[in-house]
């Protein structure tokens, strides 16, 4: 098989395993109860924030760590459904420029240190985030 098959074949392999039910992120997040906690926490920092809270001042911040939770429950392969809006409508309007994105990054960590997640799974769920970047800063 030549090189590049076989790189096929392994990026197969592992979507494929993502695919079929990998939960393990999530188990290490606590799960729905310890996301929760997590999302509870940063989506309040998110507020208080002095650099970027202006974004959320109108905000509730629980009806946002819930949205949180589902998508992060969702996306680290727990038993969720995320129904709020897509990246780029819920942000489109919003001007968010990449440094703020990267201070919301900074605020989650600090979150998740505060959680006392290992920095191994930090790093995992960040970047599973991460490409969302995409979609939400728009200058
Ligand atoms: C990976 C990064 C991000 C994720 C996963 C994320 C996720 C979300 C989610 C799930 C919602 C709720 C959508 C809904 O209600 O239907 C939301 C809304 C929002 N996000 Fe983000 N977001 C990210 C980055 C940012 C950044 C960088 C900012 C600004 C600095 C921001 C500002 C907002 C604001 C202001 C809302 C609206 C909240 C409201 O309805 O009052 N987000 N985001």
């Amino acid at each position: 098989m030549s090189i590049r098959n076989t790189l096929i074949a392994l990026s197969l392999l592992l979507s494929a395993s993502a695919w079929a039910g990998d939960d393990s992120l999530y188990r290490e997040l606590g799960e729905k109860a310890g996301i929760a906690r997590l999302m509870n926490d940063f989506s309040g920092r998110l507020k208080r924030d002095e650099r970027i809270g202006t974004f959320f001042k109108e905000t509730n911040p629980k009806a946002l760590a819930e949205q949180l939770t589902d998508q992060v429950c969702v996306l680290s392969g727990g038993p969720c459904k995320y129904e709020g809006a897509t990246m780029k409508n819920s942000h489109a309007d919003l001007g968010i420029a990449k440094k703020d994105f990267n201070i919301l990054v900074e605020v989650l960590q600090q979150s998740m240190d505060d959680a006392s997640i290992p920095f191994t799974t930090q790093n995992r769920l960040l970047a599973l985030l991460a490409p969302m970047h995409r979609d939400i800063v728009t200058r």
